[in-house]
């Protein structure tokens, strides 16, 4: 062979090498091709400006955070609209961490050609890998540059003032100042707070502002990842590390679950089992309505109804606090009139009610039950109201399957006490937003029967029937 040609085929083969070599070091477009972590997909995909993850241990949380950053930073983000000159922060629990956990994770999503400069706070550009980054600036393909700093909590909220940014990522539960401070920062560019998480911290703001979203924010999202979630972490691994740790532990590092030291008291309810969509029901599921009366507490009231397999639906909702009991019952009787619920022949609602409603206040001449008789609203104060009993018997409507009791998904208030009620120390629940769920166990006390498919009424069964309702309603006036 020619020496020309030997070094032809050589230049070949290199130039093979190469492209290997360069294939198996473009983690971002291999990230998620082949081996798919639909989780994370579906955290890339929300629209929604405060995302978080909440996920066990080595479930994919920090992988998912790192990529977002360089989809936004770099301007290649498939599922968002792009943005020049972006500027973010990634946020770590420390300057260590940093450097082995989202420092580490970024500089592999990153292309070296892609790098426009680093400023190091510690270590050697020439190697950042080793040593503590404070910037990054990429370029980004609409050709201005991007810039990423990184922070840390140990800094103190001082250090996090007088930016503003398009996004912050925070890897592991912020605390609530830090956090605070960074929803300024990303304020008037209306920019995006994600953070990724294992909680472990119990039942922090975290868990009222998001998990709950006790505010009813509309830009809130969370997604929970668990081990089965992340198709990269090895099964025998997972089998392993499950036998190892008790069930407290396993619940926030497995599946990454906010827990208290008593547990959820309804740990069967879950939003995507038991919340559905509202639909228009049957007039004959319409069953009940159940009311649990407060002033500066609120007062919670859900119309209930039960369709033909018993099947219990929560379908809508009032809960509203410091109004007086005109105001409520005016509220009851507008979603009664939209629901066209059912009434008596002179127009009046049936409800229950807590028994304390028969008590008079000292400042009031009438209870609360008699308030809402004058408004119209027959309340029955005949409940039951044993705790244990009643949590029981709702804990087996949710355990069962298919499930024997749905919430629609307008029922904010209903859906949030259920996700944040827990036992307290000993045996009794922690009295703390219980309102709706109070009302929903003197429902389901009640008993609530099957609705009876009716057959069609005959003509003369109409007849009757409305003869009927005629004498009551005349025999009613008389007696007043
Ligand atoms: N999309 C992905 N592509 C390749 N590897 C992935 C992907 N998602 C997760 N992994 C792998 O799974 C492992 C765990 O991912 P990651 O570090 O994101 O988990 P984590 O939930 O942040 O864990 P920790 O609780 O330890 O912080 C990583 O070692 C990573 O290699
Ligand atoms: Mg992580």
């Amino acid at each position: 062979m020619l020496i020309e040609e030997k070094n032809i085929i050589k230049k070949i083969l290199e130039i093979e090498y190469e492209l290997k070599d360069r294939e198996k070091n473009n983690f971002l477009e291999r990230y998620n091709k082949d081996n798919i972590h639909e989780k994370q997909i579906m955290f890339h995909r929300c629209d929604k400006r405060i995302r978080f993850v909440f996920g066990g241990n080595r479930s994919g949380k920090t992988e998912c955070g790192a990529v977002e950053c360089v989809y936004m930073l770099r301007g290649i983000h498939p599922y968002r609209k792009n943005r020049a000159n972006v500027a973010g922060w990634a946020v770590s629990v420390s300057y260590d961490v940093q450097r082995d956990v989202a420092q580490k994770k970024l500089l592999r999503y990153l292309k070296k050609e892609w790098i426009h400069d680093i400023v190091m706070a510690d270590g050697k550009k020439g190697a950042p890998q080793y040593g503590i980054i404070d910037c990054i600036i990429i370029k980004n393909i609409f050709g201005g540059t991007s810039t990423l700093s990184f922070k840390s909590y140990e800094q103190g909220r001082e250090k996090f003032q007088g930016a503003s940014l398009d996004f912050v990522w925070f890897d592991e539960e912020p605390p609530k100042d830090i956090y605070d401070e960074c929803r300024m920062r990303v304020f008037d560019r209306e920019g995006d707070i994600f953070c990724t998480m294992t909680p472990l911290k119990g039942l922090t703001f975290v868990y009222d502002e998001i998990y709950v979203n006790k505010f009813d924010n509309d830009e809130v999202w969370h997604i929970n990842m668990q081990w089965d979630d992340n198709p990269y972490l090895n099964k025998e691994e997972i089998k392993l590390m499950t036998q190892s740790l008790p069930d407290d532990v396993l619940d926030s590092r497995k599946y990454g679950k906010f827990s208290a030291a008593g547990g959820l008291v309804y740990p069967e309810f879950d939003e995507k089992i038991h919340v559905i969509d509202p639909f228009e029901i049957p007039p004959d599921w319409r069953d009940n309505i159940s009311i649990d009366p407060g002033l500066n507490n609120p007062l919670s009231c859900h119309f209930y109804a039960v369709d033909y397999d018993g099947v219990i639906y929560a379908v809508a909702e009032h809960y509203e606090k410091g109004r007086d009991i005109d105001y409520h019952a005016e509220k009851i009787f507008e979603i009664a009139s939209a629901l066209n619920w059912r009434k008596d022949g002179m127009g009046r609602l049936r409800a229950l009610i807590d028994s304390a409603a028969n008590q008079r206040t000292l400042a009031g001449i009438k209870s609360v039950a008699e308030l809402f008789y004058e408004k119209g609203i027959l309340v029955n104060t005949n409940v039951d109201k044993e705790l244990f009993s009643g949590i029981a018997a709702l804990k087996s409507l949710f355990k069962q399957r298919p499930p024997r009791i749905l919430i629609f998904k307008n029922c904010v208030n209903l859906i949030r006490e259920l996700k944040g009620y827990w036992w307290g120390n000993g045996d009794t629940p922690i009295k703390k937003d219980d309102h709706a769920l109070d009302e929903l166990r003197y429902y389901v006390m009640s008993r609530p029967c099957a609705t009876r498919v009716q057959a069609p009424k005959s003509e003369v069964q109409k007849d009757k029937e409305s003869l009927y309702n005629a004498i009551k309603r005349k025999k009613t006036s008389e007696f007043r």
